[in-house]
């Protein structure tokens, strides 16, 4: 189906990151777990449960036209089949505020978090999960498809399953390529599943994944390694997207691969607060890519961005993004829009609040919300792009 949508300029946020107290679900108690290395939990975060109107007249009022925000798992199915019409509303209720706010919904079904009970069911190495999953899902497109303007199945599945199945830094914290492996099969089912869903109950609805993609460089000698880490960090769940209708590239950085893997930061170059290599530009790599692999499925920078604490450094990096977003579009890829990551200053896992990623400042102790210059640069990038 053709996306019949504007050119999308905007923002994202994800539900636990800025919501606050998201008691039923696994992060919750991951972040509690002395053991889990997380280095604060999130308690009230942004609260955008109940600020979210306001965040929500900000992005606005800069002009952006989309916000592109999750949907909580958690909070809709607390317990197994139960689904709380209290919680469907609400997010109804987010939609339609962007709505009325000239902003399009870009809702995500899932970004990382899980209902308690259903990690405590075998989480995503469960294949029952996939089931469950589509499930909720239809819930939600039920009552909050009429207004989406898109819809994300899944974040980035291919993350969980390699930080918390593999390198045991997200929840479950198992160090199991095995369990990773059957993760990443799960997580394709469910996507499809949701894909189905979303296109029984709302055919004209485009409905994609959101992959995490860097971009990845060989050094001599690394090429046969490159491939192999790519292949299941990311060409399996390109190939999974086959029919849909946008392909999400979440980039931030690119990596440098040799014989024997990653050899780290190139000396010299300069790194964001998160450390990763400031490389702007990773995003023309990952575009050229995905469009590569998926043989020319449309898509959508669900997310690119940068942690520091010097604005500047921000303004530039988004200013670089959008110059090689706009490369890549007139070289002849489909790009339809470009999503920065992210809205708010937030809960960034098991890193907790020290990385700021947002164009709005979050004062924690007060809640009280401030734009920073980039997120001006972005708008007027945006308007010049309209
Ligand atoms: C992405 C996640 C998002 C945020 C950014 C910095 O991998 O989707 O939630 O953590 O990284």
């Amino acid at each position: 189906m053709p996306l019949k949508l504007p050119f999308l300029w905007g923002a994202a946020t994800s539900a636990h990151q800025v919501e606050g107290g998201n008691t039923a679900s696994d992060w919750h108690d991951w972040e509690l777990d002395p053991g889990s290395g997380c280095a604060e939990p999130s308690g009230a975060a942004c609260e955008h449960l109940t600020r979210y109107p306001q965040d929500i007249a900000l992005l606005a009022q800069l002009g952006l036209n989309c916000y592109r925000f999750s949907v909580e798992w958690a909070r809709i199915e607390p317990r197994p089949g139960e689904l709380s019409t209290r919680w469907l509303e609400h997010y109804r209720s987010m939609a339609a505020c962007c709505r009325r706010h000239g902003l399009l919904p870009v809702v995500t079904l899932h970004h990382f978090t899980n209902p308690r009970w259903l990690a405590a069911d075998g989480g995503w190495e469960n294949p029952q999960t996939a089931a469950r999953f589509a499930r909720y899902c239809a819930a939600v497109i039920e009552t909050v498809g009429d207004l989406a303007a898109l819809v994300v199945t899944i974040n980035e599945p291919n993350m969980p399953a390699l930080l918390g199945y593999e390198d045991g830094v997200f929840p479950p914290g198992k160090r199991d390529r095995r369990a990773r492996l059957r993760v990443t099969e799960v997580f394709i089912d469910a996507h499809r599943r949701a894909v189905e869903v979303v296109r029984s109950l709302r055919p004209e609805l485009p409905v994609g994944l959101a992959l995490a993609m860097a971009d990845w460089q060989a050094l001599p000698g690394g090429e046969e390694r490159l491939a192999q880490t790519r292949r299941l960090r990311e060409d399996v769940f390109l190939q999974a997207t086959a029919g849909d209708d946008f392909v999400g590239v979440n980039t931030y950085t690119r990596h440098r691969i040799g014989p024997d893997g990653w050899v780290g930061n190139e000396p010299g170059v300069e790194l964001t607060a998160a450390g990763y290599e400031f490389w702007p530009q990773a995003i023309a790599g990952t575009l050229r890519r995905a469009w590569r692999l998926t043989g020319g499925t449309p898509l959508i920078v669900t997310e690119t961005g940068i942690a520091t604490d010097e604005d500047e450094r921000r303004a530039r990096f988004i200013e670089r993004a959008v110059e090689a977003m706009r490369d890549t579009i007139a070289a002849g890829v489909d790009v339809r829009g470009f999503i920065y990551w992210s809205a708010l200053d937030n809960f960034e896992w098991h890193h907790g609040y020290a990385q700021r990623f947002g164009l709005i400042a979050v004062d924690r102790a007060t809640q009280r919300r401030t734009i920073k210059p980039s997120a001006r640069r972005l708008a007027a990038l945006a308007r010049g792009g309209a």
